[in-house]
């Protein structure tokens, strides 16, 4: 027998996927290997390596949970209790789901919008303990026992918040997609103090983005509301 045939045989190579998928043999050497490894990190830690999108773990985790055990959450959800607008709220979530997508996709809390998802437009912006945050950026879960306000807690029924009154007053707004991030960072703003001048207001809210770019405008409606609290710090 000839030996050198005995060493290779190209017609004995695995064959490569002509539509370009993950090849096992590219991409872990081959197909035992692959199998192994995959056997080695499963569960959680393939969860991580490969991402929850990549293993699908949102779906699949959800029709394999087992029944609710008894006094607690369903297996893989987590339960946080919280006040919203100044209403109480229990919740069973997904410990990875945002305080954004909780109060936009659970509670209809529409309000606060979804720009860039990833802490850098100000439009998901809320008021936790009085503190604004990107609600984009924080899970919902790490909220418990927390009071959130957001952008339809923030009228006293038919009467507006001050600041809200003053955006309409001095269009600060165009689309108005901006708005609910700006007009709550604009409270917190105010009750922080940090607004003296233009430049401070112009400093302190340059996490909320205006595509628009109504900024003078928002500008003006923070200076009057800040007048008409007397240059107290607002609620
Ligand atoms: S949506 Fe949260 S910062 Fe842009
Ligand atoms: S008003 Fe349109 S993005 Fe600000």
């Amino acid at each position: 027998m000839d030996e050198d045939s005995d060493a290779f045989d190209p017609s004995n190579l695995p064959e490569i996927d002509p539509a370009g998928g993950l090849d096992d043999l590219l991409i872990f050497g081959g197909p035992e290997t692959r199998r192994r490894f995959l056997q080695q990190r499963a569960g959680a830690s393939a969860a991580v390596t490969l991402g929850p999108a990549l293993m699908g773990i949102g779906t699949a985790q959800a029709a394999e949970a087992p029944a609710t055990p008894a006094g607690g959450a369903p297996a893989g959800m987590a339960s946080v209790q919280f006040k919203i607008n100044g209403k109480a709220h229990a919740l069973e979530l997904d410990p990875r789901v945002t305080l954004l997508d909780a109060l936009r996709e659970r509670l209809n809390l529409t309000g606060s919008k979804k720009g860039c998802d990833h802490g850098q437009c100000g439009a998901c912006t809320v008021l936790v303990n009085g503190r604004r945050i990107n609600s984009c950026l924080s899970l919902a879960v790490t909220h418990e026992g927390d009071e959130i306000t957001t952008i339809e807690g923030l009228a006293k029924g038919d009467e507006l918040h001050p600041v809200q009154a003053a955006f309409i007053e001095h269009d600060g707004f165009q689309c108005g997609y901006c708005t609910p991030g700006q007009i709550c960072s604009a409270v917190a703003l105010l009750k922080e103090g940090h607004a003296k001048t233009d430049a401070d207001i112009r400093e302190w809210m340059s996490g909320n983005l205006c595509r628009c770019g109504a900024y003078p405008n928002i500008v003006a409606a923070i200076r009057e509301a800040q007048a008409k609290q007397g240059g107290a710090k607002g609620a």
